[in-house]
């Protein structure tokens, strides 16, 4: 048979799956093996590779002993598979470069609360997709949403979305907001402080536009109290963070912001009534703004790992809670002195 006729019989009688056969007998010296590794039946393998062998018009396989070998023609049909084989495995990397999975960029655009969780996300995605460039951009609830009406970015965390929003918005995690104090604070170890008396507190306070403060003012108007006095605006958590520890004032801050110090932190939680207050991160993108298959697999591998991520945030954030909030004799004490 000439080198044409050879390929066109092949095309039109052989399968890639008798290839695959093939390669795995030759590879393992055993239909047994072969048949076991690829979940078939043996007298399907032998029986596949006897058409195969009819296409090629030639015997593949020698009885040599206990064991098989290949045949000459066999031989050329194994660096054929390898040929082939080796072409496909390369297609399939190639193609996974044209969809972007291997390069491209993803934006992701953040409020500024979700600091510690966002780069934590990326991370770990980054580390699934070791060649894709990756973006993230920290900004306050009020310009996040004005990002998203741009369709600036591929990807968003965000707190409840407005519903004037044209996004699809898939709740990620709990994000509890509480009130901290420095350790050395006279609230510290209070139990059950009420509203009231926190609004006697100077307050340091997220930047206006943020969402975080927002709801803070919220709780007070809520109680019909007026604002606490607001004694420094800052506009991250990690500096509101190190002026509450400072003895600048009381902040409230994401639960989060909490979960990456060491065991006894700067800053101590405060057993106010109604608090933590309940929020929620979600994590959306523009319906308008088709999603890239970056973003996608970004969706993709958030929803397989959300679970995890809630249990892992779970559980150091009951750990703060234990640790920060006193043992019960410095409570008690505590409530004697306020
Ligand atoms: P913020 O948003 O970072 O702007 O305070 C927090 C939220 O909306 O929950």
């Amino acid at each position: 048979m000439t080198r044409e006729n050879l390929v066109g019989t092949l095309a039109e009688r052989a399968t890639l799956r008798q290839l695959q056969m093939f390669e795995a007998v030759a590879r393992t010296g055993s239909f047994t093996q072969a048949a076991e590794e690829m979940m078939l039946a043996q007298p399907t393998v032998s029986m596949q590779l006897k058409k195969l062998a009819d296409t090629v018009g030639a015997t593949l396989f020698e009885q040599f002993g206990n064991s098989i070998r290949l045949t000459p023609a066999g031989r050329e049909l194994d660096a054929a598979c390898e040929e082939v084989f080796g072409a496909l495995a390369s297609l399939e990397t190639r193609v996974a470069d044209l969809k972007g999975l291997r390069r491209g960029r993803l934006r992701l655009a953040a409020i500024s609360s979700a600091t510690y969780i966002g780069p934590h996300l990326l991370g770990r995605f980054g580390q699934r997709y070791p060649g894709v460039d990756l973006s993230l951009t920290l900004t306050n609830r009020e310009s996040l949403i004005q990002r998203i009406h741009e369709q600036h970015d591929d990807v968003y965390i965000l707190g409840q979305p407005p519903p004037e929003l044209d996004i699809e918005a898939l709740p990620l995690v709990a994000n509890p907001l509480v009130a901290v104090a420095p350790h050395d604070h006279p609230l510290v170890g209070v139990p059950r402080i009420s509203v009231t008396r926190l609004q006697k507190e100077p307050f340091i306070m997220r930047e206006p536009g943020s969402g975080t403060r927002a709801t803070v003012l919220q709780l007070f108007e809520s109680r019909g109290l007026p604002p606490p006095t607001i004694r420094m605006e800052l506009s991250s958590t990690e500096a509101m963070k190190q002026a509450t520890a400072a003895g600048l004032g009381i902040s409230v801050m994401s639960l989060h912001a909490l979960t990456l110090d060491a065991d006894n932190g700067p800053v101590a939680v405060l057993d106010v009534q109604g608090l933590p207050l309940k929020r929620d991160w979600y994590i959306a993108y523009s319906r308008g703004r088709k999603l890239t298959v970056l973003a996608q697999a970004f969706l993709d591998f958030v929803g397989e790992v959300a679970h995890q991520i809630e249990e892992d945030f779970g559980r150091k954030i009951d750990q703060i809670r234990s640790l920060r909030k006193g043992g019960s004799a410095a409570r008690n004490r505590r409530a004697r002195e306020v």
